[in-house]
């Protein structure tokens, strides 16, 4: 090994913090929900106020850092050598401090006197001008008086860097850096356009001074950023002389494991090769969105879906190599290895994220089995049956998915590995027809509300006991899909993937049980929507409040936004009883339940 992971760090940090720049560190995986994105996608997102000139940065106008990325649009190209769910992007900013001409020699500097690059090689995309934005014609005169050759040098109308879609966000044209990975030409006329993969890109320097609005227009910044990414990974890969990044350090002792518990050697075949890169990848994102300091679990929604969409594809591997969780928590335990240093969250989660392993392992197992039976009958019945149908049905899909716990994503890949298809649109209908389903039942909670009883508000401190006590139980990303409350029952639909068994019933029954007969006091406090959620109030009706909300406290076990009514404590309730326990719609669990008399 030419240069560990560590060293990597320590250069490109070391470097710009001699140049004046702070190390901001590394901010949370999980978007901040105010925009909308579930993950942070680029090294620049958390800078976005600060390069829109909106805020100033605290700690200055020259910031470095190396921040995880979650990137899972191209999921299904993970197992080639260039695409990683989690990858991590070492970055530099000037926040309308210095411009182009620091930023040319920074980067020369950097690339030939701490990494060792011969400048003759070093070759440069600058950007050739589009619309109304003119050729960048400084940065090409940098390049040549920092003595970049002039033949290495080349223009394109591509280099421009936004984030494609997202209005009022900074954009401006980059220059990328490329370099040769070996000596031989592969043909005559070998430079950066040849197709042959012998010029790496290794990172771009964004000039941002625009701001792109709806509809394409731009807008001109009050200030000129700098915005640089040289991709981690790539760059630890491309120092090493190597092509592959699962041959660094990262990789190393998750692959000696897998070969060792798997009987499997990497680099033998491709296909091998492909699926232990799957489970390494998915692995250790799994890793870092658990250990996160927002850590988030498996569920059936939004990011928590994400993860255990990449949790089951893993688990899938895995077991196709014959191993079990013990396999699956040995890898979460080197990636803690090697990343606990720079991301203390992971050593002090790790019990935390060896946990959540077992469960998802658990949960998926059981049903994989029988949804694999369930698979292999439904297409050999195709081949038998309708040897000329290619696609499976969306509703065949929706099966495998309501009943199984099957992500449609790993319906459709086990779907390819025999040729067939999945009729994604069928599976979508199908999905929402169950939904419109639940939305009606969901509708008639109206009604229950209004009634204000005296067993009503019992009824409904019970909901938000049950609630809390699923999440206890079920290991939490437990949210409320419906309720419903008549004078003699509560109805609570759920997010839960599979049918609860007889114990979890007991345990759920009796954690409530518990609850009332501590006899805690229900305490209602008015405040806004930003105070309730700052205090850690949970609520599910997103925009539907008003500016201010009742915030309902029961002791340290439940916190909730709710319009009410409740009972003043928990030991007016009586005894807590689940009398029915049910699938509602496509991973959504309804649970009915009594309140009985007889306790006291
Ligand atoms: N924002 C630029 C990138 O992500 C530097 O490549």
């Amino acid at each position: 090994m030419r240069i560990s992971s560590r060293e990597l760090r320590e250069k490109w940090l070391c470097y710009y913090e001699s140049k004046g720049h702070k190390n901001i560190g590394s901010v949370s995986l999980i978007g901040d929900g105010e925009t909308g994105v579930m993950f942070n996608v680029a090294g620049m997102q958390p800078l976005m106020p600060y390069l829109l000139g909106e805020k100033e940065h605290e700690m200055g106008k020259r910031l470095c850092n190396i921040q995880g990325c979650i990137r899972t649009v191209d999921i299904d190209n993970v197992g080639d050598e260039s695409h990683f769910t989690f990858f991590e992007m070492m970055g530099n900013w000037s926040l309308g401090d210095y411009f182009k001409r620091e930023k040319v020699a920074y980067s020369i500097e950097l690339l030939t006197k701490v990494f060792g690059l011969e400048k003759e090689k070093i070759c440069s995309t600058v950007f050739a001008g589009k619309g109304k934005i003119p050729r960048d014609n400084e940065t090409e005169k940098l390049l040549l008086e920092n003595g970049i050759k002039k033949e290495n040098i080349y223009f394109t109308d591509e280099n421009w860097w936004n984030l494609e879609g997202l209005d009022n966000t900074p954009c401006g044209p980059d220059n990328e850096w490329f370099y040769p990975k070996n000596e031989d030409k592969c043909c005559e006329t070998c430079d950066i356009n040849c197709s042959c993969g012998r010029y790496v890109e290794i990172g771009n320097d964004v000039y941002m001074e625009y701001k792109q609005l709806s509809g394409g227009m731009l807008e001109e910044l009050s200030q000129k950023n700098v915005d640089t990414g040289f991709g981690f990974e790539r760059m630890l890969t491309f120092l090493n002389g190597i092509s592959d990044p699962y041959r660094t350090d990262l990789f190393e002792k998750a692959i000696e494991r897998i070969e060792k518990e798997c009987n499997v050697k990497y680099g033998k075949d491709e296909g091998t090769t492909r699926q232990i890169r799957i489970i390494c990848d998915h692995v250790r994102t799994a890793v870092m969105l658990i250990g996160d300091e927002k850590g988030i679990v498996p569920s059936n929604v939004g990011a928590g879906y994400i993860l255990r969409r990449l949790m089951r594809r893993a688990i899938r591997y895995i077991m196709n190599f014959g191993a079990g969780p013990s396999l699956m928590k040995g890898l979460a335990e080197d990636f803690v290895d090697i990343y606990g240093e720079v991301y203390p969250n992971l050593n002090e989660k790790k019990a935390h994220i060896l946990s959540e392993i077992d469960r998802e392992f658990s949960k998926f197992e059981k049903t994989l089995v029988q949804g694999n039976k369930e698979f292999e009958k439904l297409i050999s019945n195709m081949k038998k049956f309708a040897p000329d149908v290619k696609v499976i049905s969306g509703s065949k899909a929706f099966k495998l998915f309501d009943t199984f716990g099957f992500p449609v994503e790993l319906t459709l890949e086990m779907a390819k590995e025999n040729g067939f298809d999945v009729d994604l649109e069928g599976f979508n209908a199908a999905f929402k027809e169950h939904q419109e389903k639940s939305k009606i039942s969901a509708g008639t909670f109206k009604g229950g509300l209004i009634d204000s009883s005296e067993e009503n508000a019992k009824l409904h401190t019970a909901t938000h006991l049950l609630l809390a006590a699923l999440n206890k139980v079920l290991g939490g990303g437990i949210v409320q899909k419906g309720s419903n409350i008549t004078p003699e029952r509560l109805r609570f639909d759920f997010n839960y993937p599979e049918k609860l068994t007889q114990e979890q019933l007991k345990e759920i029954e009796d954690e409530v049980n518990k609850n009332i007969s501590n006899d805690i006091p229900v305490v209602c406090e008015n405040m806004t929507l930003d105070q309730a959620r700052n205090s850690g109030a949970t609520g599910v009706f997103g925009d539907k409040y008003g500016e201010d909300v009742s915030v309902y406290t029961i002791g340290d076990v439940s916190r909730e936004i709710c319009g009410g009514p409740h009972a003043k404590s928990t030991g007016q309730l009586g005894k807590f009883k689940i009398i029915k326990e049910e699938s509602s719609s496509a991973g959504v669990r309804r649970i009915k339940a009594i309140l009985e008399k007889s306790q006291n």
